[in-house]
């Protein structure tokens, strides 16, 4: 009998055809004639207890699993419940809670976490997602209770998009050893990184992003060897990266993004030789461009734009960047001539240098790469004539930007005006618009007054002051990581 319920409730976790399933169960009761939950059922009492009141923390008291769920591990599952048989006894190894599925569970208005989480002792996945919404009405921290208790079991830990979940992340976090994958994404979590987080050598994934915490990346993370992604963009992070960064070789994304890092770009990271994606776009970092970033030979995508960086563009060897197809260097105060380096990078897509102080000729050859669909020099001081020919022009289109370069302009009757790059004057007349019919001179590289452009874009005029560009290139940008990331 013991055999033949767990041949049949395999069985049954095993297919999705629910009604068979409870007919076939039913069949095999009545044939052996001895129907008996726990033996239907094989599972601890207290693990069951547990179960019932960890997920009533979260859904509310009124719910009581017993009588929807008598066998919430065999042929009543609970959604978002998984489980597994250890020495022949169901548990439960994963909880995840939030409306993640049709018919999930939904959390309550007063969540709270229960200490019979922590008796959960074969938990290896639990996570969250959009559990704990009301910061104002019901803000709540993570528990500091017992993780140590889920220290030999849980592998992966996760909350997601849970604005009311706030407060510091506690320090027993450094018990989890087994996690490899620890997901804080999109929550109201404050204070700063515990340096503990360093003690869970086994994480392939840190993902941070998107909370409110402050301070320093602790040292100790260099200690996460077997990292493949680190992501801790959109917080508040200061200070200096640190140079134990250098260590995380395994690392293949690397998102610091939107904080208020500082100081130089640094000298280690040219270790992390499997990296495909640097993102340090809107921090405060300085010092110029470092020889280091193009001793990383995977990088697909390097976005450093709005960094104070400074420095010379043409101080690099970009030809050694083979895989590099989105390269963002724009507003970061690069001096110097576009580099003929540059057209060397056969699979390049974007590329921005807008908002920078360039100077000099531009290169014909940067036409001549196959893969480009973006390119944005504008707000330089580029100088002489655009050489181009009419089809790059038609081929880009709006995403070839080059006005604001006062010394710039395109060789006159060698395109048609519909094709003329925007807001480049003629070489010997004014500066042209997009549409022949509004042609029109503008002041020095001012377009608050062109709502020709803008119309023609589908923009409404307000905030016009080359800012919005900006803005839609990040969210190009964003896009293009995304799908990367997904
Ligand atoms: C659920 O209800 C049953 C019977 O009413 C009760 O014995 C059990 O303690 C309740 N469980 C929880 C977790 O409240
Ligand atoms: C975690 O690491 C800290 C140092 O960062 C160390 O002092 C502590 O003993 C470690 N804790 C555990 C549980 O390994
Ligand atoms: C880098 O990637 C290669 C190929 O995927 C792999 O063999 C190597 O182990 C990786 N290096 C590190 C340090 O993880
Ligand atoms: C870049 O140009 C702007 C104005 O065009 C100027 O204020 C700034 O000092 C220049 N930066 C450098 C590093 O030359
Ligand atoms: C732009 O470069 C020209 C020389 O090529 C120089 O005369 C002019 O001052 C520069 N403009 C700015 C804003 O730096």
């Amino acid at each position: 009998m013991q055999y033949m319920t767990q041949l049949v409730t395999r069985m049954l976790i095993s297919s999705n055809h629910f009604v068979l399933d409870v007919c076939f169960l039913w069949l095999g009761v009545w044939c052996c004639g001895q129907a008996d939950s726990t033996e239907a059922a094989p599972m601890e009492k207290a693990e069951q207890a547990a179960l019932y009141s960890t997920i009533q923390g979260f859904v509310g008291s009124e719910w009581n699993g017993s009588d929807l769920y008598p066998d919430p591990c065999g042929w009543t599952p609970i959604q978002g419940v998984s489980c597994d048989i250890v020495g022949g006894l169901w548990y439960v190894t994963a909880l995840s809670i939030g409306p993640v599925h049709d018919n999930s569970l939904g959390c309550a208005t007063n969540v709270e976490f229960r200490p019979q989480l922590f008796q959960l002792k074969h938990l290896k996945s639990l996570s969250f997602f959009n559990c704990f919404i009301s910061p104002h009405r019901h803000p709540i921290t993570i528990t500091g209770g017992k993780w140590e208790k889920l220290a030999d079991s849980l592998e992966l830990l996760g909350f997601r998009s849970n604005p009311g979940l706030i407060g510091q992340l506690p320090t027993s976090f450094g018990y989890l050893t087994k996690l490899q994958s620890l997901v804080l994404l999109e929550n109201g979590l404050t204070g700063e990184l515990p340096t503990n987080i360093g003690n869970l050598t086994n994480l392939n994934r840190l993902v941070l992003a998107g909370n409110r915490f402050t301070g320093q990346i602790p040292d100790s993370f260099g200690r996460l060897k077997k990292l493949l992604i680190l992501d801790l963009s959109r917080n508040s992070l200061s200070g200096h990266l640190p140079s134990s960064l250098g260590s995380l070789t395994s690392l293949l994304k690397l998102d610091l993004s939107n904080n208020q890092l500082e100081g130089m770009l640094l000298r280690d990271i040219a270790y992390l030789k499997n990296l495909t994606l640097l993102d340090l776009r809107n921090n405060k970092l300085s010092g110029g461009l470092s020889q280091s970033i193009v001793e990383m030979h995977s990088l697909e995508e390097l976005v450093l734009s709005r960094n104070p960086l400074g420095g010379d563009i043409m101080s690099l060897e970009w030809q050694s960047l083979q895989n590099l197809a989105i390269l963002d260097l724009s507003n970061v105060g690069l001096m110097g001539e576009i580099p003929e380096s540059l057209s060397g990078l056969k699979r390049l897509r974007f590329l921005g240098l807008g908002n920078n102080n360039l100077t000099g000729n531009l290169t014909p050859q940067l036409a001549s790469l196959p893969s480009l669909s973006a390119l944005y020099i504008n707000g330089n001081n580029l100088t002489g004539v655009l050489k181009f020919s009419v089809d790059f022009y038609g081929k880009m289109g709006r995403r070839f930007g080059a006005w604001n370069n006062p010394n710039l302009c395109y060789p006159v009757g060698l395109m048609k005006a519909t094709n003329a790059p925007y807001g480049v004057r003629s070489c010997q007349r004014g500066v042209t618009l997009l549409e022949p019919s509004s042609r029109a001179k503008l002041g020095e590289g001012n377009f608050n007054q062109n709502s020709h452009f803008i119309a023609s874009l589908g923009y409404s005029s307000y905030g016009i002051h080359g800012l919005w560009l900006f803005f839609l290139v990040d969210i190009l940008i964003t896009v293009l990581l995304l799908n990367l990331f997904l």
